[in-house]
């Protein structure tokens, strides 16, 4: 196959590489990992340069970061324009427009027809511990109950309440208190036999057994969960089992905190996956591809909610800076007039059928999943006992990466390749990239049965 896009001339590391590489070692710990051993040199769109001249296409945006794609002109017209005019003053010293026509969009574009406010933070994991504090603040609760194989971050309630142990949580206890983790379903893995609707039944009358086993629900301040998993691997919940944990919530008084940090600004087809499941949370944290790079982070939930805390008990010096909310608005604003949305469900749409025919000729992949733009391959080493590959799954990145397309793993497991290209990616660049996933398993599966 002849290639446009993707030119990787040397193997990786490149000589420039090596060499930063190995003054990485010396100055950056391990503990902060790296997933491609090359540097960037520059980012447009889906595509990304290092310092060897190596260019790549982007099946990975940053995790997540980058639906509008690297360097957008829209977006960096609007730091040039702000950052000359003032870089940062502190919202809570002196405030200034951006922050509130972007709380006033999303207030808008977000799931629910009631009144909301909008908070902006630094960082995923700051919106989550916000979020939590909101909530104990408003119900007067302390505990609080997320998912098994949920991720919200790496802050320590956060880590708490992420439901995979390593490596995020491994030897760094003892977490936060009151932190509960209810049943999620995994519907490639359930029970063989069992339906997928009664498998649904059985996961949320597990839900409403964890309040008799677990926690009492009236000590519950606020649910947590991602819409759709990303961390652990793309995992789509049954519309039924999201709406039956909303209405148990409401039932008890519980606030219900929509984590669409991964899944927001169109990855779905959607501004917001909640809309895919119809259910409208009282907390939904954003950030991520909010603002194409820049770190900031929101919450926007119900008004009388929001508005519960007291003057000075929310913030941070960094929280919601000018830059990060020109980019916010610079991001909305590309997401309409390029028709974002629409573009995820055509990608989606050719993604997953790309994937149908490698599931056809691949038979280390044992299921295909995703909604929009949001899609997944997991591999597994047999498809009726479905033991999870993770030495393939790290394989075939290695050799989509050497090929020139950058992806990520993720999974439970860690047997899952997760797409997360932007979605300004041509279709030309979408179709190399997707010929050069296949010709990685080929060749990952090649090197198995040598
Ligand atoms: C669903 C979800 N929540 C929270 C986070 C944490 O965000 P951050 O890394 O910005 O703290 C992530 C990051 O991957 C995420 O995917």
């Amino acid at each position: 196959m002849s290639k446009q896009f993707a030119n990787v001339n040397t193997a990786l590391p490149g000589p420039k590489a090596k060499e930063l590489l190995d003054r990485r070692h010396n100055a950056v710990p391990d503990g902060v990992s790296y997933g491609t051993p090359t540097f960037v040199e520059s980012a447009k769109g889906a595509l990304l340069k290092d310092i060897d001249g190596n260019q790549f296409i982007d099946f990975a945006g940053a995790i997540g970061v980058n639906n509008v794609g690297h360097s957008h002109d829209t977006v960096v017209g609007a730091l040039q324009e702000q950052a000359p005019k003032y870089i940062h003053t502190g919202f809570n010293v002196m405030m200034y427009d951006s922050y509130i026509e972007l709380a006033e969009k999303l207030a808008d574009l977000s799931p629910g027809r009631f009144d909301k406010k909008v908070m902006f933070l630094n960082s995923g994991a700051e919106a989550n511990e916000n979020a939590v504090k909101i909530a104990r603040k408003y119900t007067g609760r302390q505990a609080v109950v997320s998912v098994s194989g949920g991720f919200h971050g790496r802050t320590l309630l956060a880590m708490s309440m992420t439901g995979k142990v390593k490596p995020y949580k491994y030897e760094y206890g003892p977490f936060a208190p009151e932190v509960y983790h209810a049943p999620f379903p995994y519907n490639y893995r359930r029970p063989e036999g069992m339906t997928e609707e009664a498998y649904t039944d059985e996961l949320l009358r597990r839900v409403k057994d964890f309040f008799i086993t677990e926690v009492d629900p009236s000590q519950v301040a606020a649910f947590i969960m991602e819409p759709i998993q990303g961390e652990s691997g793309f995992i789509v919940p049954d519309k039924k089992f999201v709406q039956g944990v909303y209405e148990l919530c409401k039932q008890h008084g519980i606030l219900f905190i929509a984590d669409e940090i991964q899944t927001g600004f169109g990855r779905t087809g959607k501004y917001f996956a909640m809309d895919h499941f119809g259910v409208e949370p009282d907390l939904v944290t954003v950030s991520k591809s909010m603002a194409a790079g820049l770190p900031i982070s929101g919450i926007i939930g119900r008004q009388e909610i929001m508005d519960f805390a007291n003057a000075g008990e929310l913030g941070g010096t960094y929280c919601g800076t000018p830059l990060g909310c020109r980019a916010g608005l610079a991001v909305l604003d590309v997401m309409e007039k390029e028709n974002l949305n629409a573009r995820a469900v055509k990608i989606g749409e050719k993604v997953m059928d790309k994937f149908s025919t490698m599931y056809e000729k691949f038979d280390v992949i044992g299921d295909y999943r995703g909604i929009g733009a949001m899609c997944a391959l997991e591999f597994v080493k047999d498809r009726d006992t479905k033991e999870p590959d993770k030495d393939m799954t790290g394989r075939v990145l290695k050799e989509a990466r050497e090929r020139g397309v950058i992806a990520l793993n993720a999974g439970i497991f860690d047997n899952v390749v997760r797409l997360l290209m932007p979605l300004v990616i041509t279709d030309e660049q979408l179709d190399e990239g997707l010929d050069i996933l296949g010709e990685a398993i080929e060749a990952a599966t090649a090197s198995v049965n040598v």
